[in-house]
């Protein structure tokens, strides 16, 4: 398999500044040289240009609409052209609003899609339930086709229809989620693996879980969300909005093998990475690197080891 890299240097999704520097950290953390030594190949499609939005006074309580607007129609395009050359795409974020083109470029391109969402957050506010007015707490509500009706139209959203069904979300990690969230949950009857669940069950029985649950519903393309702040802050705590009480490195690490040995992963985003965030240059590291091993983890690396298909023993 080979890996498309989309930069997206974006940060409009939410008010703390720096996690527009997520891509270039995560390229500079080496991303690109690793999945190439893991015999992946590679192909950087360099950093989403965004549009310069001057004038993007707050809809009701949702800030920065036309800016989030219209970076992901331009994300969505970028999608798109990664998956029809052929790869799987990583789109390294930028906050999680960039969710909403990534989905919505993935689903274009391939049609219906398994959406595996790993966040302490759902993220699936509407621009009306949410009380913070923060995009990236609501990308979720905007793609599914349940929600249409919820969703007010917005500027510089006309381009976005929904393209995921709730029977195909499956969430894992949450632990942080509004009183409107949990309503929508319950309302759609979306699969959820919260912490307890993770707790109750182990990450093992959660991944055959998720698995079994998807596929019962048709095999279909993989798109893998996964904001770092699933993981808990003691091991990556260079993020906007920490929990505690989160993933461990290792289960962070196994949720993303499970997924890669499916065979179905199609595309990845990897968001939330904030350098400002972070109290020492230690964090700074623990956080990025940690997302490289994710990644590479979504390529097929396995901790137990791998080799190349042509090895010979010299
Ligand atoms: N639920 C809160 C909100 O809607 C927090 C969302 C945090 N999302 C994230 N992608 N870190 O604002
Ligand atoms: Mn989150
Ligand atoms: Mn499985
Ligand atoms: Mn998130």
């Amino acid at each position: 398999r080979s890996a498309g890299i989309i930069g997206a240097p974006f940060s409009r999704g939410q008010p703390r500044g720096g996690v527009e520097r997520g891509p270039d950290l995560i390229r500079a953390a080496g991303l690109l040289n690793r999945l190439h030594e893991q015999g992946c190949a590679v192909k950087d499609y360099g950093n989403v240009a965004f549009e310069d939005v001057v004038q993007d006074e707050p809809v009701g309580l949702v800030k920065r609409v036309r800016a989030v607007g219209s970076a992901n129609q331009r994300l969505s395009e970028a999608v798109q052209a990664v998956k029809r050359d052929g790869h799987t795409s990583v789109m390294l974020g930028g906050d999680h609003s960039l969710a909403i083109g990534s989905i919505h470029g993935h689903s274009a391109a391939v049609g219906d899609l398994s959406v595996v969402w790993v966040d302490a957050h759902a993220d699936i506010n509407t621009p009306l339930s949410s009380y913070t007015g923060n995009i990236h707490g609501q990308p979720m509500s905007y793609l599914l086709h349940e929600l249409h009706t919820k969703i007010p139209v917005l500027p510089n959203f006309s381009w976005l229809k929904p393209c995921v069904w709730a029977k195909d979300l499956v969430y894992v990690g949450l632990r942080d989620v509004d009183p409107a969230e949990h309503y929508i949950l319950k309302l759609l009857g979306v699969k959820v693996f919260s912490m307890s669940e993770v707790d109750q069950l182990g990450v093992s029985r959660v991944m055959e879980e998720t698995c079994d649950y998807l596929s019962a519903r048709g095999k279909k393309p993989i798109h893998l969300s996964y904001d770092i702040d699933a993981i808990d802050p003691s091991v990556t705590p260079v993020t906007g909005t920490p929990v505690a009480g989160g993933l461990t490195y290792r289960e962070g690490v196994y949720i993303a093998e499970h997924l890669s040995q499916t065979g179905l992963l199609s595309a990845v985003d990897l968001v939330e990475v904030n350098p400002l965030r972070g109290q020492t240059e230690e964090d700074v590291r623990s956080t990025v690197s940690t997302a490289v091993e994710l990644l590479l983890a979504c390529f097929g690396r396995l901790r137990g080891g791998n080799h190349p298909l042509d090895y010979r023993l010299p």
